[in-house]
């Protein structure tokens, strides 16, 4: 069991604090931080926003999101006092010069705690709110300022943000958050790559044949969809979710957990992946579009119904083929793919060891099988390693596939935290380990920006798919192409 160490008295306020993120996600995270007696003391949560509502309307919003957001049976009456006595309403409209006071009276006397700037809101506003805490003298020596994803749009919008937020903040006070980096089995990869020393020797090219990862969602885009149809999955899921997953499989051993020798090993990561453009694109990128389909025995829309029949090209899945060009990962492809509306929500990295290079065993049954490791990111978060055994029998050499299966729920018999709980707890403390450098968010978008051009200069098709399959056949091609298959699926 985690020991839950309280963190110092804090001033938290969330921009943003009357939206989806801050009411599904940031308050019921906050919630599960002050029932283990995380949260104590004096600490104070404010949300702002531009609404005039009174500090009672906003509690009763909060407590309403609780009941519906938090796992059944979670909420209580006691530990929700205890939070509400700690959560206040501060009205600003961040474009208003004059719109501040409300928040300046909140903080003007409490200058040496940390203070928290949560800015779940659309990236156009971080400039203006970083601009709007400096003018107002609202930032100190604790001070940290914490950006939601998607941070821009391609690597021209994403500079223009760190810019001006790095105008009002040092770099070592600005957390970019990609909550995947907050999952426990996220984590849980650096602690079986880095703290046992089996895989290390077989990590790399002579040992691994491929690496697969997917992040595949039951959801389609649902009440997201404006905002989803700017954006689509490469922007939404693969430059920052699936390129940190690749990053964390690929990366050397950082000499420390200290943030900057972990981040620096990320960026080389990122700077070796060879780029993708005109020329490698067919070969190496698919996207595809769900069309009306049936999920868990129940009918789904297709994304055009859900726009009401206009016509996009918005991808909703996504699969790569990357080349790492380093001597660990030359010629060892990561197939990465992400959709919604695929069969299931099912996240798991996968890596495929090579073939026995003779097999001494006679014709069998079951064919001898490479090893696999897969680490499963969600549900049943945990590790599984296929082996071939020896099936028990006196009469002949029988083998059979095997696995050995670790289930970290079973295991340490507690709940998964939220990402979101971890890494509130990482800013408070200040340890940005688990937060994007601004190198790193600039290298993912440069990748991410020459596929898009490629995409458009090449009007690469959407191939569409039916809700409920695991994507498009150019998906299944992709790996046909080179002789393997995905798994879990075919
Ligand atoms: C978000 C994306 O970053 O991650 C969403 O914007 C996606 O589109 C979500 O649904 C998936 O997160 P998780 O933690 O549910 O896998």
């Amino acid at each position: 069991m985690a020991n839950f160490v309280p963190v110092d008295d804090f001033d938290l306020v969330i921009f943003g604090g009357t939206g989806d993120l801050a009411l599904r996600k940031l308050l019921p995270a906050l919630y599960h931080r002050v029932s283990d007696g995380q949260i104590t003391g004096h600490s104070r949560i404010i949300a702002a926003s531009r609404g005039a509502i009174s500090r009672d309307d906003y509690l009763a919003m909060v407590e309403e999101a609780l009941r519906a957001n938090l796992p059944q049976g979670d909420f209580s009456d006691e530990q929700w006092h205890v939070l509400r006595d700690r959560i206040y309403y501060a009205q600003c409209d961040a474009l208003a010069a004059d719109q501040w006071n409300d928040l300046v009276g909140f903080l003007d006397s409490t200058g040496g705690r940390v203070r928290v700037a949560y800015l779940a809101t659309a990236p156009s506003l971080f400039g203006p709110i970083a601009k709007g805490l400096k003018q107002n003298g609202l930032i100190t020596s604790t001070s940290r300022i914490v950006l939601e994803k998607p941070l821009g749009h391609d690597y021209e919008s994403a500079c223009t943000i760190n810019d001006q937020v790095g105008e009002c903040f040092a770099e070592n006070q600005i957390y970019r958050i990609d909550h995947y980096l907050g999952k426990e089995t996220v984590q849980n990869l650096l602690a079986l790559r880095f703290a046992n020393s089996l895989f290390e020797p077989l990590w790399r090219r002579g040992s691994i044949d491929h690496v697969q990862i997917t992040v595949a969602e039951e959801l389609g885009v649902g009440g997201r969809i404006e905002y989803y149809d700017k954006i689509g999955a490469l922007r939404d899921m693969v430059q920052n979710h699936l390129m940190q997953l690749v990053c964390l499989v690929a990366m050397e051993s950082p000499s420390s957990l200290h943030h900057d020798a972990v981040r620096d090993e990320k960026i080389k990561v990122l700077r070796a992946i060879r780029s993708i453009s005109d020329e490698n694109l067919k070969a190496n990128t698919v996207r595809g579009q769900y069309k009306a389909g049936a999920i868990d025995g129940g009918a789904v829309a297709g994304y055009l119904d859900e726009l009401n029949g206009a016509t996009s090209s918005t991808e909703t899945f996504v699969a790569l083929k990357l080349e790492i060009d380093n001597w660990r990962w030359s010629n060892v492809p990561f197939y990465v793919r992400t959709g919604k509306r695929l069969p299931a929500k099912h996240s798991e990295i996968m890596i495929q060891f090579h073939d026995v290079p003779h097999s001494i065993f006679p014709e069998q049954k079951y064919e001898v099988q490479a090893n696999r490791l897969t680490i499963r990111l969600q549900p049943d978060e945990g590790v599984q390693l296929s082996l071939m055994a020896k099936e028990p029998g006196p009469g002949g050499f029988d083998l059979r596939p095997v696995s050995l299966d670790l289930s970290f729920e079973e295991t340490f018999g507690i709940r998964y935290p939220d990402a979101y709980e971890r890494l509130l707890m990482e800013v408070l403390r200040g340890n940005p380990a688990l937060f994007m450098r601004r190198d790193e968010v600039e290298a993912a978008w440069h990748f991410i920006d020459s596929i898009i051009e490629g995409w458009e200069a090449t009007s690469h098709k959407v191939e569409s798919y039916v809700a409920g399959s695991w994507g498009p056949t150019g998906s299944s091609s992709l790996l046909d192409r080179d002789g393997r298959n995905w798994t879990p699926d075919v």
